[in-house]
């Protein structure tokens, strides 16, 4: 048994996230988690909101709301979202918390301590009509690099060119609109990462097996320059965590609170200890500091590609440089993007499906397959209506849907509602249990690998092999010349149902929580194997028929989804 901490990129407070947010994260993180539980393994599952900065600050400034009113109710909405597609967290975390805010002022002093901290005097665009300097997403201009006119003042949303506010052509604030700008000396914090370039490096040079577009982001921002520079961790904005040093504010830094990118991943760490103080775990620190057990601990990050910098060079500035034992990741997964219906997702414009909308029209297991088994691993990928149909209709419909209620309406119209007793399994039962001894390995491989999409496509090759078994043998047909082979027959499919429902449940875990409810499994342990696990229900062990598991859904309801989600969301 190992230890597993996991933890999803944590989402920006500011409104309900997108599908192409959920798969690019929290989803497979949840995937893995529930594997990893299910296989025996001691699991910690964190996530959290990502509350700090300007988008929060300005998203509570358009809902008309004081910002931390704004960020509790909407962490609330997010923690309904996250249980409503059955992400399964630990705890469900707030960067704005007490933990952080502690955590957060540490790091920074004890980078200081070390001498990677140092006092910057730079300008800054200071708006006079707002009485208030200008940061990231408060000034927006022309971008400088590709002429798009809305470029915000962190990054130009067209090009991806990360910008300073001083870059911009014609600047603005987004506040007031006010072009009354004047550049000012303000003094910020700086974070040397320069000086731990060579480590950093090293560090990411040693990570054997870690997937290529993980490495080859990392790498490319640190060899093309921009990535490894020293970075401003201040900023001058009122909601944030106060850049204090022992309860006094740091000298030459009153009113200021750090970067938004600084206190964010610390929260990580910082959840863990929200967790031990809600209640539910009596040990951060076993986690987390590997001279107190965490060196024992595997820790898998999941994230979006865009957030891979942060986390490859950033955070682990952080992490290495406080020269404190903490735990750093062993395995990032990082994710391309998805795409929805031929443009991209977007939060901005209310592009797409967002998750609220999703489960109004259907249940979060069918979401979880199709986004799971469509994951944008190796390249971006696309939501369209017809493919999610499709895979809807086939993958859980007819092939393990159908298979489940067929069996068991069969049994109970031939036998009764429990496992029939009688004849003896045979060559053709020895190739099925042979052959899904061989899926499933091939499955769990693929878990263990997070290769996602794969481990789909194995999961979906093991329930073909129940239907072709059922089209082969055709215990209806058997029914009448030999009940007892059909018993037979219907005994090892029953089971099939069983096994289906424990492996399939890191996928779906609502449909198999039916099955087994259905099948009245006592046992839902992972199976030690395919030949055991095809004599778990033994004869005369009572079920009841399912509850439809998936329903098709008809090309009208695609049709006006499609329709409804076409324009924009209001
Ligand atoms: N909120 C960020 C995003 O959605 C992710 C922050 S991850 C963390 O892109 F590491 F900073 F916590
Ligand atoms: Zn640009």
């Amino acid at each position: 048994m190992a230890r597993h901490l996991i933890t999803s990129a944590i989402p920006y407070i500011n409104g309900v996230k997108h599908l192409g947010n959920l798969v690019g994260s929290q989803l497979p993180a949840d995937l893995f988690a529930r594997y990893m539980r299910a296989r025996g393994h001691e699991v910690l599952f964190l996530c959290a909101t990502d509350e700090h900065g300007t988008p929060a600050e300005l998203a509570a400034a358009k809902a008309g709301k004081p910002v931390a009113e704004y960020c509790a109710e909407m962490w609330q909405v997010q923690a309904d979202l996250a249980d409503g597609f059955r992400l399964s967290f630990d705890h469900f975390g707030r960067s704005s918390s007490e933990q952080n805010k502690a955590l957060t002022q540490h790091f920074a002093a004890q980078l200081d301590a070390e001498g990677l901290i140092r006092e910057v005097s730079e300008t800054q665009m200071y708006s006079h009509t707002d009485g208030r300097f200008l940061p990231d997403r408060y000034i927006e201009g022309t971008c400088p690099n590709c002429g798009f006119d809305s470029a915000r003042g962190d990054q130009c949303d067209n090009c991806t060119k990360q910008l300073d506010p001083v870059d911009l052509i014609e600047p603005h604030s987004t506040i007031s609109g006010s072009t009354d700008l004047e550049m000012r000396e303000t003094k910020h914090l700086y974070l040397a990462q320069s000086k731990m370039k060579d480590e950093i490096e090293q560090w990411i040079d040693t990570r054997v097996g870690w997937p290529v577009l993980t490495t080859s982001i990392a790498k490319k921002w640190l060899n093309d320059g921009d990535g490894l520079q020293d970075r401003g961790i201040t900023r001058d904005l009122d909601w944030g965590v106060p850049v204090m040093k022992d309860g006094a504010w740091w000298p030459g830094m009153e009113g200021k609170v750090f970067y938004v990118w600084f206190d964010a991943p610390i929260e990580y760490i910082a959840c863990a200890q929200e967790w031990v103080d809600a209640g539910k775990g009596d040990d951060w620190e076993r986690w987390w500091r590997t001279d107190k057990g965490a060196d024992g601990v595997r820790y898998t990050q999941f994230m979006g590609k865009d957030n891979v910098p942060f986390h490859t060079l950033s955070f682990p500035v952080t992490i290495l440089g406080s020269r404190e034992p903490w735990k750093l990741v062993d395995y990032i997964k990082s994710f391309n993007y998805l795409n929805y219906d031929g443009g991209q997702f977007s939060t901005s414009r209310g592009r797409g499906v967002f998750m609220d909308q999703a489960l109004e029209i259907l249940p979060a297991d069918y979401w979880r397959w199709w986004l799971l088994s469509h994951a944008p691993e190796s390249s971006d990928s696309e939501f369209t209506w017809e493919n999610f149909q499709s895979s809807v209709n086939k993958d859980l419909a007819d092939v393990l849907g159908n298979f489940a209620s067929r069996v068991t309406k069969f049994c109970r119209s031939k036998f009764s509602e429990a496992v029939p007793e009688g004849g003896t399994p045979g060559p053709r039962e020895a190739q099925l249990v042979a052959d899904l001894t061989a899926r499933l390995a091939e499955y769990e491989a693929h878990m263990e690998a997070i290769e996602i999409r794969k481990a789909a496509a194995s999961l979906r090759a093991a329930w073909v092999l129940g239907n072709e078994y059922l089209q082969d043998v055709a215990p209806w047909s058997t029914f009448k010349e030999d009940p007892a082979q059909a018993a037979m027959q219907i005994r090892l499919a029953l089971n099939l149902i069983r096994l289906y429902a424990v492996i399939s449940a890191p996928f779906i875990p609502d449909a198999c929580a039916d099955l087994l409810r259905a099948m009245k499994a006592e046992d839902a342990q992972w199976p030690e194997s395919v030949e055991a696990a095809v004599t778990a229900l033994s004869e005369g062990h009572a079920f009841d028929v399912p509850d439809v598991t998936f329903r098709k859904f008809t090309d009208a309801e695609r049709e006006e989804w499609q329709e409804r989600f076409a324009g924009v969301r209001t």
